[in-house]
This record gives C-alpha cells, structure tokens and sequence, in this order.
C-alpha cells in the first residue's frame, strides 16, 4: 500500500537547473524571469498584461488598493473560500460582505443583487476547485444594481461600477468557450502558492482584461507592487541611474526571480501538468459516479471548464461528525485528505467579526460532507485506484452500507 501524499510540489531537473542559475547569476530578486515568466505567462494565456506578485494575497491588496478601497467600502465574496480573500479587503480597513453559494460551491449569482450597496466597491467571487465562476452573469448583475455607485478615485472613474475581480487563486489553466485564460472578469489574479497547479514556491500573477486595461494603468499597478517607487532595484543598480522617486502610497508585492525561475519551468510542461490532472478527475469521475453515496464535483458548467485543481467529494447525508470519522480511516489507511474549505462565519475570526453561518446554508450544507481528494500529475492509475477504494471502504464501514 503506497503513501499518497495531498500535494507535492512537482520538482524536476530543469527547475533545479533554472533555480540555480537565478541563485549563480548575481541577481535573486525581480529581473530578468520575472520578465520572461510574464512574457511566457502572457503568451501561454494568450493575455495582453501580466504582472507577477510574490502572492495571491498581495496581488489582491494592490489591485484593491489601486482602485481606491479602503474604510467605508465594501467588497462582496463568497463565504464559502479561503480566509485570504476576506483578509486581503479587510486589511484595507474595508468591509467584507458575504454571499452565499450554489450547488458548485461558488458564488450564488442570484444572491449577489441583494448585497450590492452605493458602498460596494469591488465583487471578488472565487473559481473554486479551478472551475470559473460565469462572470458574464456577475457583469449583468452589477451592471443593473450599481446605479448609486459614486466614483471615489481616478481608477473608479474609468468604470463608475465595482470592479470585478476573479479569485483565480485556484484556476490556472481553466477554459472560457475552449480558451484559457478570463477574459471576462475585469482583473483575474492567480496564486501560484506550493499547492496551486503552477507554482513558483509562493507567487502569483495579476492579469488584465485587455478591453480595459492599458499601458499607463499597468504602470500604476507595478509601482503599487513597489512601494511607489519609480525605478526597481535592477534599473536601479544600472550606473549613474541610482535616483529615485516614491510617488505614491504603495506595498510591496515584487516577485524574486528564484521563484520565478520554478514557474519559468513549470509552465513549459503545464499543459501536461493539465492533461494528467484532468486524467486523474475522470478517473475519480468514473468511480463515484458509480457510488450512490457520492456526489462527485463538476468539471465543466456551460462554456466553462476546470483547471482540475481539487477534487471535492461530497459523501451523500453524511454528518459532520461521520465525515470526520470517515477522513480519519482513509488517513490511517496512507492517503491523505484535506476540507475545503471550512466556511469563514464557522472561523473564529470572522465570527468576532459578526458573521454568522446561519445567512450561508448552502456554504455550511456543502462543507458539512466534503472531503477533498489527492490530484495531481504525479498520481499513477494505481494510486487513484487506491484512493477510490479506501474512500469507499471507509464510507462504507462509517456510514454501514453494504
Ligand atoms: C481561494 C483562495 N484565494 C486566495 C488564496 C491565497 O493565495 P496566496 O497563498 O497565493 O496568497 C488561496 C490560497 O490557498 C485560495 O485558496
């Protein structure tokens, strides 16, 4: 019987080799793969901009930050996510409005119109497990409800709406109508966090929708990702070119090129880091759909398909406590499992904060019997096959089915 790890990051050679000819060359932090890893990324998306961060979290502070967010506004996510996209508009000072989720566990656009207020400055739905969220319907409803909207920065003048933001922490390499890359949502920022398909260790990468996004703009952002400083410390070193102005109040969010050397080489192979993935999601597919206890994840809703990044399970009438035991057995047996991901009203936090879980029953409904399943490339068939036979086992003997 093997160990099968939840996650590991996928290391080969080549990543090795690239990450030491960052640490070899003199240079370790933002230069040269930064710039190609935004070339490549650009390309491999098919995207007219592309800024890398070094997290989804900072990469999100920026972006809010650039559109002029902060106390007295308000942002709407799903309360079904990870803490980050709270945290990332509440360090702003602003406040965080929460809407319920649909079957899919994302963002429930019929709930959406409800919380938008004359505060709501910014949408931030979440592509959970990889699979987009129809932002083409969260642009139709903002667009009716955001009549009292009132422009309180030069960036919101351009839109006089809430930004949407896409939380694509989760889903590199998703499809719009056969393409990669959203090019629906005003601004998608991926995560390329250890965990995530592509990872650079910790980073992430803002990318435009080209409709609405030009040069000057991008310059704004990057110097929000650089403290307001005008020069970075690569032009900087340059002789004679040690002068430089802080133009405004910015963070910092640079990406290091080590870490940019790890995505350099990951994303040459991503397209088969994806094909595998989506191997291992049809395979699980195959097996489940079987299970009349078992509720597997969708991969494709209309014109919109999955990065295949988690596999969500959801064992049918299962309690929280019989889920618990469940993952408890499959752990002991070698593989491991996680949740995702424990709704932010049942977390300390925001509970303090005022949140309650009973306004988010489709959010607590779908955490109470979820159990997310090991997926990535480095699965072989037999490791899958093990996975879906000591899940069903478990169900079987915690739940006493035959
Ligand atoms: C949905 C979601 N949003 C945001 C983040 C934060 O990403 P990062 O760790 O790159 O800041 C995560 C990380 O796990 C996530 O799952």
């Amino acid at each position: 019987m093997n160990k099968i790890p939840f996650s590991p990051p996928l290391i080969n050679e080549d990543i090795e080799n690239q990450v030491l000819d960052s640490l070899r060359s003199g240079w370790i932090t933002s230069g040269p793969k930064v710039q190609r890893l935004e070339n490549d990324i650009k390309k491999y998306l098919n995207v007219e901009n592309c800024i890398c961060v070094n997290s989804w979290t900072s990469g999100a502070m920026v972006v809010l930050k650039w559109f002029g967010i902060g106390p007295g506004d308000e942002v709407i996510i799903p309360a079904y996510t990870y803490a980050a996209t709270a945290l990332a508009a509440m360090n702003l000072g602003a406040t965080v409005v929460m809407v319920d989720v649909d079957d899919n566990c994302l963002m429930d656009v019929n709930k959406l119109a409800a919380a938008i207020t004359p505060k709501t400055k910014a949408i931030m739905p979440v592509d959970i497990a990889g699979l987009p969220v129809n932002y083409q319907k969260i642009k139709a409803v903002v667009d009716a409800n955001s009549q009292e909207f009132t422009a309180s920065s030069k960036a919101q003048q351009l839109f006089n709406r809430p930004l949407i933001i896409a939380d694509a922490a989760h889903s590199f390499g998703a499809k719009n109508n056969g393409k990669l890359g959203n090019h629906d949502a005003d601004i998608t920022i991926y995560s390329f966090h250890a965990v995530k398909n592509l990872t650079t260790a910790e980073g992430g990468a803002i990318c435009f929708n080209e409709s609405l996004f030009s040069e000057p703009i991008d310059r704004q952002i990057r110097l929000h990702c650089l403290n307001g400083q005008t020069k970075d410390a690569m032009s900087k070193t340059n002789s004679g070119n040690w002068k430089y102005d802080i133009v405004l109040q910015g963070l910092k969010a640079n990406m290091p090129d080590i870490c940019a050397a790890i995505g350099i080489e990951q994303l040459k192979i991503y397209n088969k880091t994806l094909e595998r993935r989506k191997e291992v999601f049809q395979q699980y597919f195959d097996f489940f759909s079987k299970c009349d206890w078992a509720t597997p994840p969708a991969s494709v809703v209309d014109h919109l398909e999955s990065s295949y990044h988690l596999y969500m399970l959801r064992i049918k009438n299962a309690t929280e406590e019989e889920r618990d035991a469940i993952m408890t057995k499959v752990i002991a047996n070698g593989v491991s499992v996680n949740v995702h991901f424990t709704p932010l009203p049942l977390l300390t936090f925001f509970k303090e904060s005022g949140y309650s879980i009973e306004h988010y029953p489709n959010a607590h409904a779908n955490f109470l019997n979820e159990i997310s399943l090991p997926i990535y490339p480095q699965l072989t068939d037999e490791d899958v096959d093990q996975v879906c036979a000591t899940i069903a086992a478990a169900v079987k003997e915690v739940l006493n089915l035959d």
